[in-house]
C-alpha cells in the first residue's frame, strides 16, 4: 500500500485522502466516512482505529504495510491521543519500515519569541502544546528519519462557515497566527512524505493575521457585512495561550515546489479576467535535511 492517513476522516485528512487518490487508506475514529464517498475511498480502505491502543495500531499497520503514514490525527484535550496516540504510530512505522509524516502544531510554542524556525526549542505553555511536544521527542527517538510538519491555523471551508456563524461573538485582533489553506498543507505534506525530506519543517501561510482580520477577509470575499464583526482583546478576556505565534517557513518553502500561500491571497475575491495560474513543471523542490 501508497499511503495510511491516520485521522483521514478529519480536517486535514480527508484533503489528503482526496489529492492523494487511488493506493490511499485512511483511518477513522467517530465519524465514518459519509457515502457516497466523496474522497475515492473504497469502503476496504477506511479502517476505525482507536491509536490509543498500541497493539491496535501496531496490528493494522502490520497488515497494510503502508510505504508513507501520514499522522493527522489527535484531540486537542487528550493527551492519550495526541502524545500516547502518536508514539503508538511512530513506533508501528519503526518496526514495519514505513515513512511517517507526523503533523505538529505552532502550539509547541509561547509566542513570547518574534518568530520561530525549525532549530528554535520548544516551551509549550498549554497542555495542548505540552502534549504535541511530547509527542514530537518520542518520534524522534524512534524514528529520526521521520518528517515532523508543524503547521498553524487550518482553513477549510468549515473555517468560513464557523465565521459565518461567530459574527455576534468577539474576534480578537490581537491572536495571530499564520493561516494555512487546507489544501496547501495537504499537498506539502505529501510532497515531504514522498520525497528524501526527513526532520523538522515549518508549514503555515505567508501571512501573519488575526482572528478578527481572517473573518473580514471571509466577510470581503462572500459579500457579508463585515460591520456585524466585533473586534476585542484575548488579553483581557482570554483564553489563556499564546496570543501572536510566528512559525518561519523560510528554509521549509525554499525545499517545496507546493507554494505556502498566504490568507490574503487564498481569500481574496477571485478576479474573473485573471486565467487560474498553470503549475510550474519545471521546479524541482530540493532534497531537505533533518534540523
Ligand atoms: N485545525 C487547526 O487549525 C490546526 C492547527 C495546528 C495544527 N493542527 C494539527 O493538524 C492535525 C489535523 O488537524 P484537523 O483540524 O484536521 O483535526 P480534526 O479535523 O479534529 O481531525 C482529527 C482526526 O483525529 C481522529 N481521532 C480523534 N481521536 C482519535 C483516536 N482516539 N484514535 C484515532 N483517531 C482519532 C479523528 O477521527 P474521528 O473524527 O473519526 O473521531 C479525526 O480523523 C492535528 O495533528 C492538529 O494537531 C491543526
Amino acid at each position: 500500500m501508497d499511503l495510511l492517513v491516520v485521522g483521514g476522516s478529519g480536517l486535514l485528512g480527508r484533503e489528503i485522502v482526496t489529492q492523494a487518490g487511488p493506493g490511499a487508506a485512511a483511518t477513522y475514529h467517530s465519524s465514518p466516512p459519509d457515502a457516497p464517498d466523496r474522497h475515492r475511498l473504497d469502503l476496504r480502505d477506511r479502517h476505525r482505529l482507536d491509536i490509543r491502543d498500541r497493539a491496535a495500531v501496531a496490528e493494522l499497520v502490520d497488515r497494510l504495510q503502508p510505504r508513507l503514514i501520514i499522522n493527522a490525527a489527535y484531540r486537542q484535550h487528550d493527551w492519550a491521543i495526541t502524545a500516547d496516540g502518536a508514539m503508538h504510530v511512530a513506533a508501528a512505522a519503526a518496526r514495519t519500515g514505513a515513512r511517517l509524516v507526523h503533523v505538529s502544531s505552532d502550539a509547541i510554542f509561547s509566542g513570547n519569541a518574534t518568530t520561530y524556525d525549525e532549530r528554535s526549542t520548544p516551551d509549550p505553555t498549554t497542555p495542548y502544546g505540552a502534549a504535541k511536544a511530547a509527542a514530537e521527542l518520542a518520534i524522534r527517538g524512534l524514528l529520526p528519519d521521520a518528517v515532523i510538519a508543524r503547521t498553524s491555523l487550518i482553513i477549510g471551508e468549515g473555517e468560513v462557515a464557523h465565521v459565518r456563524n461567530v459574527r455576534q461573538r468577539v474576534l480578537f485582533t490581537d491572536d495571530i497566527r499564520l493561516p494555512i489553506h487546507v489544501a496547501d498543507l495537504a499537498a506539502a505534506l505529501l510532497e515531504l512524505g514522498r520525497g528524501q525530506h526527513t526532520g523538522i519543517h515549518h508549514v503555515a501561510g505567508a501571512d501573519a493575521i488575526s482572528r478578527y482580520e481572517l473573518a473580514r477577509l471571509i466577510c470581503r470575499r462572500d459579500g457579508l457585512d463585515e460591520t456585524t464583526l466585533h473586534p476585542g482583546l484575548r488579553a483581557e478576556t482570554g483564553p489563556p495561550g499564546p496570543l501572536d505565534l510566528r512559525l518561519d517557513c523560510a528554509w521549509t518553502q525554499e525545499r517545496l515546489s507546493v507554494r505556502l500561500r498566504g490568507a490574503r491571497e487564498f481569500l481574496a475575491r477571485p478576479d474573473p479576467a485573471v486565467a487560474p495560474p498553470v503549475p510550474d513543471a519545471a521546479s524541482v523542490p530540493r532534497p531537505s535535511h533533518p534540523r
